[in-house]
């Protein structure tokens, strides 16, 4: 049985370790790709997660690919199939993140060439990813599945995972997450809230990625790092 390869392994390290938030953004007007994200890597955001739930998503993935430097990396969230993971390569992403896990899509993303955040939010399904060499995890929906309390249980029998808990998860809340011992970055959509997006207001979008970056502080400090 394949299992998850080093270099994925040091993929998904350094993806967590680029950003303690990252932004899930859904694309809903193909013009606005470009702007809304540049408006994110301007106000210092390096990890940008799109999720594929509007038919914009993935050309959003290859237009940004391809417009923003290397050291910005463009995933495509929302997978949840082989088939949107192979669309999501063919794309040119940089990683992939899942809601949820399943075997095919497990099995399938440790043979590919760019790596999965799988999203887990039960000790099941994490089991299932831990057996294939994962050690870090989107847990979604995060508030919804336990929240806080449940990342403390988790870090009882998986000392060495690490999560990035997404999905209810808001600004207000975001410190108390990056403050326990095995949450190294936050996702959700409240990087890009509605009203802004709506209005086109990239400066809005810049300074509130600006200032929940100054604000939130590292989420990877030594000793977190997942192993
Ligand atoms: C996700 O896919 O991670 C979530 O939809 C983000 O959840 P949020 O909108 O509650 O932040």
């Amino acid at each position: 049985m394949p299992t998850l390869s080093d270099d994925h392994q040091e993929r998904i390290r350094h993806l967590l370790a680029m950003s303690p938030v990252m932004p899930v953004i859904t694309i809903r007007r193909a013009e606005q790709a470009l702007p809304l994200c540049q408006a994110l890597v301007d106000g210092g955001i390096r990890v940008l997660e799109i999720t594929l739930r509007t038919p914009e998503g993935l050309d959003a993935i290859r237009r940004l690919r391809a417009a923003m430097p290397d050291d910005v990396w463009v995933g495509a969230g929302t997978v949840v199939s082989r088939h949107q993971y192979r669309d999501a390569e063919q794309a040119g992403a940089d990683f992939v993140v899942s809601p949820g896990s399943t075997n095919p899509l497990l099995d399938f993303a440790v043979t590919a060439s760019i790596p999965l955040l799988p999203g887990i939010s039960t000790v099941s399904e994490l089991m299932v990813g831990y057996n294939l060499g994962y050690r870090a995890f989107k847990f979604f929906p995060a508030e919804v599945s336990g929240g806080m309390p449940a990342l403390r249980a988790f870090a009882g029998p998986f000392p060495d995972v690490r999560f990035c808990p997404t999905g209810g998860v808001t600004r207000e809340l975001a410190d108390q997450y990056l403050a326990l011992d095995n949450v190294v970055a936050v996702g959700g959509s409240w990087l890009t809230p509605d009203k802004l997006v709506e209005a086109g207001d990239w400066q809005g979008v810049r300074a509130h990625a600006a200032e929940a970056l100054r604000t939130l502080g590292p989420g990877l400090r030594p000793g977190k790092e997942p192993e």
